[in-house]
């Protein structure tokens, strides 16, 4: 099965992908150009529903993408002046994510491909998230390293290819913008709060409190956050039964501490990397996920590519988070599914990316 990127290298035409995203909270459907030019992208959030329950309910998720899929279908095509004939093929998140709410969306993308006869294309949320990269920024292509840090995963790969990534380290536990997530809840921040969170810290001082960066006997690049998401919340409840008043400079500085604690942790694994793998040093380093947009995230990772002469790509804040725009780039270079696999397609809530294989 061939990709649009590969066809697009034997007759030099044009392809326009769209596609649509709903593994979580946003449902977007977006149009984009030979995988690299965004022509629409038409964005519906659900925060404020989820934030009277402190989360993402999934029940609630699935009927409200139900609910948003069609109208940012229609807005999609009408912003970037397009009729559903001219798109070439039909991109969908179908893993990982939420299963129902990852369901509604590839329900209604085969329906779409089925009707209009176009091919549909399948699209790995995390692949998603790296490839609003290409959006961009039109020199990169791999091979490079991703790190992809978002609501409900942390993990460093080795993009060998569009299409073929290996898992370097992953998180054993909590992804890094659960923490952030968590914490803000103690510290009474509305959800979700990773950006609250970042203006916090940003006013705080990161060494008030001692927490400890976590290792993993056995694995340079794997990474652990519950225990510094558990040190943080116990930490609070314990003021709190001391009666001690959780006072504006004490959530900035619990917010600093704990955010040092976890871009450390990141940046360690990344410096392991480069000290084990030299080779890796003229690999740009592309950094992806809605917690991308952690202003002390950004510098430390600057710090640390700059210190080993690596180039750093970061997206803009507003492809951090979830959008449909970032699938439809990665769906430009994914093999195209013809109507008959189109139509098995499934949804599948856990990654299903390959580990890198230690010799
Ligand atoms: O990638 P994303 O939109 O959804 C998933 O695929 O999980 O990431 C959402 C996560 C949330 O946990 C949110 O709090 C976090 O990204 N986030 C941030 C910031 N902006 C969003 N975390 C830390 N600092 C930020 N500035
Ligand atoms: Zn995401």
């Amino acid at each position: 099965m061939e990709s649009l990127y590969e066809l697009r290298k034997q007759d030099g035409k044009d392809r326009l992908v769209l596609a649509i995203e709903s593994s979580c909270d946003e449902t977007s459907v977006a149009i984009v150009r030979n995988g690299r030019e965004q022509l629409s992208c038409a964005t519906a959030t659900q925060t404020d529903i989820h934030a009277l329950y402190g989360g993402v309910v999934p029940e609630i998720a699935s009927r409200a993408h139900t609910e948003a899929i069609c109208g940012l279908t229609e807005k999609a095509l009408k912003d970037a002046n397009l009729t559903l004939e001219s798109i070439d093929a039909i991109g969908v998140t179908n893993t990982p994510g939420l299963i129902g709410a990852l369901l509604t969306g590839v329900c209604f993308a085969k329906g779409l491909a089925y009707a209009t006869k176009k091919p549909l294309i399948a699209i790995d949320h995390i692949k998603g998230h790296t490839a609003a990269n290409y959006l961009c920024f039109p020199e990169l292509e791999p091979p490079f390293t991703a790190l992809v840090v978002s609501g409900g995963h942390t993990s460093l790969f080795a993009v060998d290819s569009y299409t073929s990534y290996r898992v370097i380290g992953s998180t054993r536990d909590d992804a890094a913008g659960e923490v952030f997530d968590k914490v803000a809840r103690v510290l009474g921040l509305p959800y979700p709060g990773g950006a609250a969170m970042d203006k916090l810290a940003s006013e705080g001082d990161p060494k008030a409190l001692k927490l400890t960066v976590s290792h993993i006997e056995g694995s340079k690049y794997d990474f652990s956050f519950s225990g510094l998401k558990t040190a943080v919340i116990n930490k609070v409840h314990q003021m709190e039964q001391k009666g001690e008043e959780l006072d504006h400079k004490t959530k900035c500085d619990i917010a600093a501490s704990m955010t040092a604690t976890l871009v450390k942790t990141i940046t360690s694994r990344l410096e392991a990397y480069f000290e084990e793998f030299p080779e890796i040093k003229g690999r740009p380093i592309v950094l992806a996920g809605g917690v991308a947009a952690n202003s002390h995230l950004r510098k430390a990772l600057k710090e640390t590519t700059e210190k080993y002469g690596a180039v750093l790509y970061q997206p803009p804040l507003s492809l951090c988070g979830d959008n449909a725009a970032m699938i439809a780039s990665q769906g430009f270079y994914e093999p195209i599914l013809e109507s008959e696999s189109a139509l098995k397609l499934n949804a599948y809530a856990t990654a299903r990316i390959n580990p890198l294989k230690k010799s």
